[in-house]
């Protein structure tokens, strides 16, 4: 079991460039089993869940030919099995759009109830919801199996209850080879919904509306293949914003889309950080006390809940009394006693937590308990003074190319090292 150990304090100087889209990831490799030919797909992050559905893949019956460290060739002309193995689908959340993607080109899928991080109570109703208005009988228990009457789904309307990234991206991937029109009203609009579509489209599909909160689905007979590249992740460039918020210094992102940095950049410029936007990177200072802030977490384009953990480690060191309020979900404060080991000062009252600027942080032992709880603790570690060590560093390889390599390229004190047997705590869901 691996540990990251970080000496804080030291300013960031220097360039990162940002990696593919994890979220975006996540749902174009299932969605490349709708494909009766070979995509090739470019900007692919290396990170564990990518690694894991291409396994998913493989076991499938997809051919998958690593191009290059970021292209990847998948063909899904020789899928034999519609149902992937317990073990691995119950690893990520994200597995639950493999039976979109199933459904859709092969009428039939058989999948684990999905795992991801655990954020309280995660139902997939609205994914149902969307396939049985479709025409699929869908029974859940462990698995969820999802039969298409007449053997193809059938286009029809579907008005989401709440909106959700998971539902629009797996309700799109299934009705794209539907006999008909599929209509998803209020959908979700996140970039990698507009990206999947794009993907889709680049594939043969013909999706319009996508990235609006209406999208509009022509079922075509077949996705015959080409070439695609992901977005830049969102996700990844707004944790170093934070990351430089809370240490200090000056780092230029490269490789973003600053439209889809809109909110966090106003966010933190409202805390103080100096944020310049250019075409496709981020200059961003941080040189004077930070301001403390109120945010709220929304679907986009409001300030994303993934970002949520990591604002706050960055307004545990702002002047004055700072308020975060979770919106998307119920249960995501699990990372601040961790922060509290920091000597952070935070009070969470449900879904609303209360943030008491400190002077400092100093760093001790602290545990990931998830993704992106996981970035927050590194985040402040950065800003601690003296030496910080986190466990549980799987849960943050799963969503961040090469973290500790990005990081110590612009002058923070990180490594990984590996911890002796039995020297840690087993059982994650205790630590936090
Ligand atoms: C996606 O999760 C992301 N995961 C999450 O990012 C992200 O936090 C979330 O969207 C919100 O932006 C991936 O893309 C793999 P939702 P998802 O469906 O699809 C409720 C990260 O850190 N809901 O948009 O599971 C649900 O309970 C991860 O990268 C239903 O009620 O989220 C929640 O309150 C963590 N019924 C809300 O909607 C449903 O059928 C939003 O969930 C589906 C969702």
């Amino acid at each position: 079991m691996n540990q990251y150990i970080i000496n804080g304090q030291h300013p960031l100087h220097g360039e990162i460039t940002i990696s593919g889209a994890k979220n975006a990831a996540v749902a174009i490799i299932p969605a490349a089993l709708l494909v009766d030919g070979v995509c090739r797909i470019e900007n692919v992050p290396q990170i564990s869940d990518v690694t894991l559905l291409f396994s998913i893949l493989e076991e499938l019956g997809a051919k998958v030919t690593h191009l290059s460290e970021h292209s990847v060739e998948i063909d899904a002309r020789t899928v034999h099995s519609t149902q992937p193995s317990f073990d691995l689908v119950r690893k990520i959340r994200a597995s639950y759009y493999l039976i979109g993607a199933l459904l859709g080109r092969f009428g039939e899928a058989t999948v684990a109830m999905p795992g991801g991080c655990n954020f309280g109570v995660r139902p997939i109703d609205q994914h149902v919801k969307g396939f049985k208005a479709m025409g699929a009988e869908v029974t859940e228990g462990n698995f969820v199996h999802a039969v298409a009457k007449d053997g193809r789904l059938k286009g029809a309307t579907v008005y989401m209850d709440v909106v959700s990234v998971g539902a629009t991206m797996n309700v799109m991937t299934a009705a794209a080879l539907a006999e008909g029109t599929t209509i998803i009203e209020n959908a979700a609009k996140e970039p990698h919904i507009v990206d999947l579509a794009n993907f889709l489209n680049s594939m043969g599909a013909d999706i319009k509306g996508a990235g609006t909160d209406t999208i509009k689905i022509n079922g075509v007979d077949q996705l015959t293949g080409g070439t695609y590249g992901i977005i830049p992740d969102q996700i990844e460039a707004g944790t170093y914003m934070t990351a430089v918020a809370a240490a200090g210094g000056e780092l230029l992102i490269k490789n973003i889309i600053p439209k889809h940095m809109d909110c966090i950049t106003a966010k933190l410029v409202e805390m103080g950080v100096h944020v310049e936007e250019h075409e496709d990177t981020l200059l961003v200072r941080r040189d004077q006390p930070l301001q403390r802030a109120k945010v709220k977490t929304q679907p986009y384009p409001g300030f994303p809940t993934d970002m949520q953990p990591q604002i706050a480690a960055v307004m545990t060191l702002a002047q004055g009394t700072s308020i975060v309020t979770e919106a998307v979900w119920s249960n995501r404060f699990r990372y601040v006693d961790e922060l509290k080991r920091l000597g952070a000062e935070i009070q969470v009252d449900g879904r609303v937590a209360v943030i008491e600027g400190v002077e400092k942080l100093v760093g001790a032992p602290i545990q990931a308990c998830d993704l992106r709880a996981g970035a927050a603790l590194v985040v402040a570690a950065l800003a601690a003074e003296g030496t910080t060590e986190i466990s549980q560093i799987q849960f943050i390889e799963r969503g961040y190319e090469n973290l500790v390599g990005k990081l110590r390229s612009v002058g923070a004190d990180i490594r990984i090292v590996d911890l002796p047997e039995g020297s840690y705590c087993s059982d994650p869901g205790a630590c936090c």
